[in-house]
Formats: structure tokens, C-alpha cells, sequence
């Protein structure tokens, strides 16, 4: 079959990353988390004395930093002018400051553009997540998929993962940032016109990756 694109957007907590590397494992196709892209570029941002809140400053180092990404769903990778950055882009200081860095029209262009070259040289196809990817960086998508869940189970989800953390400043943090990227100038989080929407609140992990997987066999 000729390669599939998918892209899989929503909020945080959604069980966007289980899932899309769950579906791209289960079909043969490449993954791309473009998330860990933003946390990457601001975590070399806070490394090197560049003030994340300064959106001129972040513009200006932007283009700095080298981002590649691996697209091995059963292991991604990615790293930093060479360094391997996967542990460091999940602490809570950079998931403080991502959303400022990501707002950051240039940081957004250049991102972008990394993206878009991933996905056209995936010779199987690929599945993209993130926040804007069916409504700006693919817009020509086989499927598109919006994963939502409501605010109690996307906090209960997260606090599981993030051990020492009470769900009360989980659930507040976890609000903001989706309020931030919900409410950004530059592509925000948003559901394309022709995306699917998932609700997983009420559904296992398994029950959502089989619903996609279901979905990309009908487009292939
Ligand atoms: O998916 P994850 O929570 O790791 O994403 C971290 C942050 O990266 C988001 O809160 C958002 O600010 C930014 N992001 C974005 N566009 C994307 C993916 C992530 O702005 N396509």
C-alpha cells in the first residue's frame, strides 16, 4: 500500500503518545512526537541563559539549536546538537516554559519545516502527534484524529505518570498549558474540520488504539 499520514492531535493527557506509537508499531509506520520537538528547543533555550518569556530573544536563538528526531516507534529518540535530550525535555521545567517557547511564530516555522521533511521521507508512512498537525502541518492528512478527555481523567492520567506530584497541581499546571496553546496567534491546538474526534474518557488503552488502527485500515 502507498504510505499512510496520520495525524493525531488533542490536549495533554489524552493518551495521544501511547496511542500513536501503539497504532504506528501495530501498522509497520514510522512515529514522529512533535512535542518532545518544542520541549527539545526549550530545553536548550533554558540551557543556554535564553529567557523562555522573551519571545524576541527565543526568536532570535530559534534557528540555534540542531533537533533530530528518530521515528522508531518501539524506541524514539531524540537529541540536541548530538546529545541525547529524551530524559531531560520531560521535566516540570520544561514542560513550564514549552508553551511560551512553542507560541513563537519562528520557533514555529522552523519546527514545521523539520516535520514536514520527517514525514515525506517516511517511505511506509507515519503518524504524527501533536497540537496543530491536521489543521497546519499536514493538512493533506490521510486521517486525522483529535483525542479529547475530560479534565479529571486527563489529570488522573498524567499524576499515574508523574510520581511525587499531587493531582491538584497536575490538574492546574496541565489546564494552563492547554489554555496557552489553545489560545496562541501561531497555529494553536485545535481540531481540523475533518478530523475524527475521540472522546477516550470513558474508553482503556487498547479500546483507543484499536479504534484508530480500525480507522487507518479504511484509508489504506
Ligand atoms: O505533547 P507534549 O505535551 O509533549 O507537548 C509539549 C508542548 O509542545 C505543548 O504543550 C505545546 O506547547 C507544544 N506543542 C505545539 N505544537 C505541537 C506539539 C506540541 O505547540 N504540534
Amino acid at each position: 500500500p502507498a504510505a499512510v499520514i496520520v495525524a493525531i492531535d488533542g490536549p495533554s493527557g489524552t493518551g495521544k503518545s501511547s496511542t500513536s506509537k501503539a497504532v504506528a508499531a501495530a501498522l509497520g509506520l514510522s512515529y514522529l512526537d512533535t512535542g518532545a520537538q518544542y520541549r527539545a528547543i526549550t530545553w536548550w533555550m533554558l540551557g543556554n541563559g535564553v529567557d523562555v518569556d522573551d519571545p524576541a530573544a527565543v526568536a532570535t536563538a530559534a534557528a540555534k539549536p540542531v533537533i533530530v528526531s528518530g521515528t522508531d516507534p518501539a524506541a524514539p529518540t531524540i537529541t540536541v546538537d548530538g546529545v541525547d535530550a529524551s530524559g531531560p525535555i520531560r521535566t516540570q521545567e520544561v514542560t513550564a516554559g514549552v508553551s511560551a517557547v512553542s507560541a513563537v511564530p519562528e520557533v514555529r516555522t522552523i519546527i514545521t519545516e523539520l516535520q514536514r521533511s520527517i514525514a515525506a521521507s517516511a517511505e511506509k508512512g507515519i503518524v504524527v502527534e501533536g497540537r496543530d498537525i491536521g489543521t497546519t502541518v499536514l493538512p493533506d492528512a490521510d486521517l486525522k484524529i483529535f483525542l479529547t478527555a475530560s479534565p479529571e481523567a486527563r489529570a488522573a492520567r498524567r499524576s499515574g505518570e508523574l510520581k511525587g506530584v499531587d493531582a491538584a497541581t497536575t490538574r492546574e499546571a496541565l489546564i494552563k498549558r492547554d489554555t496557552a496553546d489553545s489560545n496562541r496567534k501561531a497555529s494553536p491546538l485545535a481540531k481540523a474540520a475533518d478530523a475524527v474526534e475521540v472522546d477516550t474518557t470513558e474508553l482503556t488503552l487498547p479500546q483507543v488504539i484499536e479504534c484508530v488502527v480500525t480507522l487507518v485500515e479504511e484509508k489504506r
